[in-house]
């Protein structure tokens, strides 16, 4: 399926979300779907059966998920919509709710006309997962999958699933959900989602690099010099904390392992031989594998951890990681982590790629750096102390836009440098706000394309890229823990890991 942006119908289906009771389908699944049903994306005919224990019928649901945002929905075409929507009150990790809970949603494909196409979404916490994918192996309701091939050519169906994360705490567990998805489905039909994926200007980047020809020729070792990803947060863990605190927590598990890593092999990709999503899909597979696992002894220079004490975000006063709900007063967690990951190929032979990602930070922001290397010759050395390199900014939020940074020559007489910047605006640009990426996720998934989903490749590679690195810090707690103060840029120690190497943090 070639990755696509046409305004092409999903084949008839029933979504059924798992956990629809909780925060992601309320604030996120619902309204996607909303959305693309307002334009005209959703399949012709379709179905959404949320399933979770709390006790609703159709009606309680969908007042429930329209009261949570009045304003996202207009009143006529809610009525409408929401007669797409209904649910049922049962626990989908226990077997014996599943006799049941397969007659509703066999009931709700005829009455919707979907035929047996179904796309599951796991919106559940992580312990659950493994539980619902054996049940739903067992209910006989995945006939294109591992447990009833051979796949029927004239009457094409399908049964997708769609897994959030987190992936896994470590490799054993991803390799062990893997195995579990893998008894019930083929690789292609699961969709392990990465909303990062599903932002405008992360997949930006592929048109950047491989519709332009102004890019790609600079884009290797020769001309750049490193590459920085940051996501910061401003908040702190919010009433999440025993969640963070608990083993599978922290800024490396949560955010660098899963989405930096993603939003990195879209930088450090060969050209894909075309845009179906396998080919795409192989490129970014050959980044994963070439990762470089750390070596212990290396460890105290390429990752730093950090956890946030009291401070102030904005001017207003916030607690100390420790201080919150659910923390343990001495938690060894890592609210902050950067890292100095190594894609060991040709193109990027000596490049370092920085990632880091932290909670009440400065400011909130994501964006990817491209720096570049000094010119080979240096003409205005008068200058050259104040030259900056030249870098590319992906803002992938806010301020939605791609950025060069040049030297440009000031006005007047003289010569006088200084940093000048040609701005493309996302929203300027288009008019227009991007959409959300669960919105676009949800529809490629209906549409059979993985382009912008995780292989279990990708998965497992990045999780022997990061365990070294959390190995070493369960084995080695520090003591300057909390070391940085909430509302600034994390601590010093990774601002030393940059300027050994003659770097600094893009913090602007
Ligand atoms: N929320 C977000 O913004 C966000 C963003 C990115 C990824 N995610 C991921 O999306 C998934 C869902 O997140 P969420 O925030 O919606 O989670 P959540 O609010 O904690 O709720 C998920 C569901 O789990 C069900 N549940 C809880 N305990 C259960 C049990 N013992 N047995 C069976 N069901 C149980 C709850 O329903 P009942 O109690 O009614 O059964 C609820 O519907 C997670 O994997 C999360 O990591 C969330």
């Amino acid at each position: 399926m070639p990755h696509s942006t046409t305004l092409q119908r999903p084949d008839d289906c029933l979504i059924v979300i798992f956990g629809a009771s909780g925060d992601l389908t309320k604030r996120k699944l619902l309204p996607a779907l909303y959305y693309l049903w307002d334009r005209g994306m959703t399949p012709e005919n379709f179905g959404i059966l949320g399933v979770a224990r709390s006790k609703y019928d159709d009606d309680a649901f969908r007042k429930m998920i329209y009261e949570f945002n009045p304003d996202g929905y207009d009143d006529a075409k809610w009525a409408e919509f929401s007669k797409h929507v209904h649910y049922e009150a049962s626990d989908s990790t226990n077997a014996e709710a599943w006799p049941d809970l397969t007659t509703r949603i066999k009931g709700l494909a005829q009455e919707h006309g979907t035929g047996t196409n179904i796309m599951f979404y796991l919106s559940m916490a992580p312990q659950f997962f493994e539980p619902i994918i054996q049940n739903v192996g067992a209910s006989g309701l995945v006939i294109d999958g591992k447990r009833m091939v051979p796949l029927n050519k004239e009457d094409p169906t399908w049964q997708r699933i769609i897994i959030e994360k987190p992936f896994g705490k470590d490799p054993e567990s991803a390799v062990q959900l893997n195995n579990t998805l893998g008894d019930v489905f083929w690789e292609n039909s699961i969709y392990r989602i990465d909303h990062y994926l599903g932002k405008e200007l992360v997949q930006n980047m592929l048109v950047l690099r491989f519709a332009n020809t102004i890019f790609e020729p600079l884009w290797n070792r020769e001309y750049i010099d490193h590459v920085q990803i940051t996501a910061s947060e401003t908040v702190g863990v919010e009433g999440r904390g025993s969640y963070y605190d608990s083993p599978g927590g922290g800024a490396m598990r949560d955010m660098v392992q899963s989405h930096l890593l993603q939003v990195m092999s879209l930088v450090a990709m060969e050209p894909p031989v075309s845009m179906h999503a396998e080919d795409i899909r192989t490129e970014k597979i050959k980044v994963f594998k070439a990762l470089r696992v750390p070596k212990e002894e290396d460890i105290p220079q390429i990752a730093v951890r950090g956890q946030y004490g009291p401070g102030a975000v904005k001017g207003e006063a916030v607690i100390g990681y420790r201080e919150e709900d659910g923390v343990d007063p001495e938690s060894q967690r890592d609210t902050f982590t950067a890292m100095q990951f190594n894609v060991d190929t040709w193109r990027w032979g000596g490049v370092p790629f920085y990632l880091r990602s932290g909670k009440a930070m400065a400011a909130k922001k994501t964006e990817i750096v491209i720096y570049f290397k000094p010119t080979p010759h240096i003409l205005f050395r008068d200058q050259a102390r104040n030259q900056k390199p030249n870098q590319i900014v992906i803002s992938v939020q806010p301020n939605e836009g791609i950025r060069i940074r040049f030297e440009g020559k000031e006005p007047g007489v003289g010569m006088k440098m200084n940093e000048v910047v040609m701005d493309f605006d996302y929203i300027k640009q288009w008019e227009v706000d991007p959409p959300d990426g669960y919105a676009t996720l949800l529809h490629d998934c209906m549409r059979g394309d993985q382009t912008l989903f995780k292989h279990r490749d990708e998965i497992e590679s990045s999780w022997y890229a990061c365990q070294p690195v959390l190995d070493y810090w369960e084995e080695n707690p520090q003591p300057d823990l909390p070391n940085y103060a909430a509302g600034t840029w994390g601590p010093p120690a990774s601002d030393l890991m940059m300027q050994r190497d003659g770097r600094y943090w893009r913090n602007d």
